[in-house]
Parts: structure tokens; C-alpha cells; sequence
């Protein structure tokens, strides 16, 4: 069953990712971490953990684990083959000791310095988008500008250069290629096997190119990504692909998120965007309680090695757990008045990101992206408005995209 598929509404309790949650999932995620903070789902079959120490309690703790299994083939000639690549040898689905050895190498080529250094070319790519869209006087925000910009500084950082063609496509073959994750194969259509497995030759192809241009510049991030060692070991060529995929997917859509439903936020809270324009030093703040507030990934998953406890709950050896990211970044224990957006609140990174080994390696690139978008936006087009009152709320339970925003100026 596809994650996205699931539908709660066991007797008693609010309905958990059915479509009338899309537009307002946080009155649920309260009523459930006040009255029932660890359940079992039986139609999702999983535990579902809406606190925030206890979401934060798992993460930390090494006997849940990320691996997933695919039950299908590894053959050569198996037409998913590169999504059980993908899936076996990426970061975010491994444990250690696979895990540690992953993170080292994809540390050494990500980090903190080598994503400062991005900051010009994020700037440039922000200012391409807002001189296309300015003097049109208004724009699909999600369409125009949030959803291009993240693939196409990803793009940029991985050294693929891409028409706005190809940037097309490789968004598609990152949306199709993850058509059966989640799924048991035998379930899914030809045509989506047909969609999944074009999209994986596409960005096996993708990666192939980056790689072969990556070396002539040896400065690159993909570079230093192939090039990464410790100990005479290197990222093989499955977890090279895996890592790069893995960047594409994982540092897109959730930036999508994190812009469109920020600028909401925003734009309703006029006061707090006035202390923006008049201290932009608050940006970096004001990014982390974004973060918070809209908790773009709204959940993510676990599954337990040995019987343990969860708050008061016995959880068995095999169980599934679903950790909802977003209602943890929304308990009155941690946040007083949660619902509240204030950019003078705590400075530490909301739970949004993760916790533990699993802590989002690009928070840094996140951070600089977003702030760069939102600075240069309101300075730029300095009148920007919504031009609706109902947002609209694509179908994905998981990451919480706007469906189109329209905003004039
Ligand atoms: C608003 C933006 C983002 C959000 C909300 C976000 C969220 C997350 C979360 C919750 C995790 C932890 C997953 C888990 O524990 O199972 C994670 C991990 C990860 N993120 Fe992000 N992310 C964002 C941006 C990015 C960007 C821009 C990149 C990339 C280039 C990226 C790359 C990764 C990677 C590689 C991991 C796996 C780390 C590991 O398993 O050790 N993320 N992210």
C-alpha cells in the first residue's frame, strides 16, 4: 500500500490522511497528541507517534531502524532496477554501519563551507526567476518560482546544465520514478512500471552525464561526491548514483513546500514581515520558524529491531512506526501558543529536519535557499500580495505542496 494511500479513521479517532485533512491536518495532529500520542493504525498497520519528545525519543534511538525492503529481483534486467539501487544503497534507508560509512563520504563533499560557497549562484538562479516573472506584475508562485528553483540550484550544485526542456524532464523523472515506492510491485500497472522505469533509465542517464563533465572540473561537488575517501574507500557506483538521486529528490519538493506555504505565512503576518524588511539579519531565524510551522515532510517512517516502549505503549519486534514530523513541530510542551508564527521564538533547528544520524544533510543548502528567495523577493517585488484566500493543497499527504498560488504586485 502507497503511503499516500492510507486512510485512518478508526472509530473515535479524527481521520489521519484522508483527503479532507490536506487543507488542515494540525487540528487532527493536536486532538491526537492530547488524547491518544501513540496509536496503532490497523489499516496503515503501523504506530502512529504524534508527541514531540517521543517522535524525537525514536529518532535518537538505534534500535529503530530506516532500511527498507524491496521483496523484488536486483537483476540487470529488471525494469526497476534503479530504484532498488536507489533504495538499497541511499543514506536516508541504511542503518549503521552502512549508514556511518555513507555519511562520512557524503559529509566530506557537503558541507557547510563547500554550501556557503553556493550562495552567489542560488542568488543568481533566484534573480533569473524573478527578472522572467517582474514584469508580468504577477505569477503562479509554485509554478514559477518555488518549484523550478530548487531542481535548478540542484541542478547547478551537481554541474548539470540544463534548459528549461530538460529541467522538465528531470523533474518528471524524479515524480515517476518514486510511482512504486512504497508499493508491492505485483500492484502497480504496465504503464506505471513503464513511467517508473523510463524515469530511472532518465536519471541514470543524468547522473552518467553530470559524472563525465564532473571531471573536468575537479572543484565540483560532484567531484569531490566520486572523489570523496576515507581509508581507501569510496562511494561504489550504485551508492553514487543512489547519493545523487537521492539529493535531486530529497532537496527538491520539500523546498517547494517550504516556499510556497512560507510565503503564505508571510504574507499574513504583515507585521512580522515588517520586521524583516527592517532587520533582513532576522531572515536566518525566521527560516527556522518557517521550518517549524509548515514542517514540509510531514512524517517519516521507522521500523522496530527489538520490543521496546513508546511513551506508554509496547511496541514488538517488526512493528512500523510512522513519526509525524509536523505535529511534533506543534506541541504546546516544546512551543507555547504552537500555532503562533513569531520569528523571535528559539534558534535552534525545529525538528523538521530530523534528529539523530539521520539529521537532513542539506539544512545548510535549505537555509541559504530559502533565505535568498524570501529576501530577494520582497525586496524586489516589494508590493506582493495573494491574489486568492483559499489556498489549494495538491494530493500528498507526505510533503504538504500548495497547488498553485497566485500573487500579483
Ligand atoms: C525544506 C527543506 C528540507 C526538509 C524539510 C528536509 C527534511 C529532511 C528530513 C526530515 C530528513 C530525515 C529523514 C529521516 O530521518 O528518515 C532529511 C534527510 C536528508 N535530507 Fe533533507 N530536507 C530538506 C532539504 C534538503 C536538501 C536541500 C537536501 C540536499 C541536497 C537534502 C538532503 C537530505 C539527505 C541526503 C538526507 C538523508 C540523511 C541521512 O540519512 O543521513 N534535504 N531531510
Amino acid at each position: 500500500m502507497a503511503i499516500t494511500d492510507w486512510v485512518v479513521s478508526a472509530m473515535g479517532r479524527p481521520a489521519l490522511f484522508d483527503d479532507t485533512m490536506l487543507e488542515d491536518p494540525y487540528a487532527r495532529y493536536a486532538l491526537l497528541r492530547e488524547t491518544d500520542p501513540v496509536y496503532y493504525a490497523s489499516q496503515v498497520g503501523a504506530w502512529i507517534v504524534t508527541r514531540h519528545d517521543d517522535v524525537e525519543r525514536v529518532l535518537k534511538d538505534p534500535s529503530f531502524s530506516s532500511v527498507i525492503t524491496f521483496e523484488a529481483s536486483a537483476a540487470t534486467r529488471d525494469p526497476l532496477r534503479h530504484l532498488y539501487a536507489f533504495v538499497h544503497s541511499s543514506l536516508v534507508f541504511s542503518d549503521p554501519p552502512d549508514h556511518t560509512r555513507l555519511r562520512h563520504l557524503v559529509s566530506r563533499a557537503f558541507t557547510p563551507a563547500s554550501v556557503g560557497r553556493l550562495r552567489p549562484w542560488i542568488e543568481q538562479t533566484v534573480d533569473e526567476l524573478l527578472d522572467g516573472a517582474e514584469p508580468r506584475g504577477r505569477m503562479d508562485f509554485v509554478a514559477d518560482f518555488a518549484a523550478p528553483l530548487p531542481l535548478r540550484v540542484l541542478a547547478g550544485v551537481l554541474g548539470m546544465t540544463l534548459d528549461p526542456v530538460e529541467q522538465r524532464r528531470l523533474k518528471d523523472a524524479c515524480d515517476n520514478f518514486l510511482l512504486p515506492f512504497g508499493r508491492d510491485p505485483a500492484t502497480l500497472a504496465d504503464d506505471e512500471t513503464a513511467r517508473a522505469a523510463r524515469a530511472g533509465d532518465a536519471l541514470a542517464g543524468a547522473v552518467r552525464e553530470a559524472l563525465d563533465q564532473a571531471q573536468d572540473r575537479p572543484e565540483s561537488l560532484l567531484s569531490t561526491l566520486a572523489g570523496a575517501s576515507e581509508d581507501g574507500d569510496r562511494l561504489s557506483r550504485d551508492e553514487l548514483f543512489a547519493t545523487v538521486v537521492l539529493f535531486l529528490i530529497a532537496g527538491h519538493e520539500n523546498l517547494t513546500s517550504l516556499l510556497s506555504n512560507g510565503l503564505v505565512a508571510l504574507l499574513r503576518h504583515p507585521g512580522q514581515l515588517r520586521s524583516l524588511r527592517d532587520d533582513p539579519t532576522l531572515w536566518p531565524a525566521a527560516v527556522r520558524e518557517l521550518l517549524r510551522l509548515v514542517a514540509p515532510n510531514q512524517f517519516i517512517r521507522r521500523s522496530a529491531t527489538m520490543d521496546s516502549r513508546i511513551g506508554d505503549v509496547n511496541v514488538r519486534k517488526g512493528d512500523a512506526v510512522v513519526l509525524v514530523l509536523a505535529s511534533a513541530c506543534r506541541d504546546p510542551s516544546v512551543y507555547p501558543d504552537p500555532d503562533r508564527f513569531d520569528i523571535n521564538r528559539e534558534r535552534e533547528w525545529p525538528i523538521a529536519l530530523g534528529r539523530g544520524i539521520h539529521y537532513c544533510v542539506g539544512g545548510p543548502l535549505a537555509q541559504i535557499e530559502a533565505e535568498t528567495a524570501f529576501s530577494r523577493l520582497f525586496t524586489r517585488l516589494p508590493t506582493i500580495r495573494l491574489d486568492t484566500e483559499h489556498i489549494e493543497y495538491a494530493k500528498n499527504f507526505n510533503v504538504r505542496l500548495v497547488a498553485r498560488l497566485p500573487v500579483t504586485w
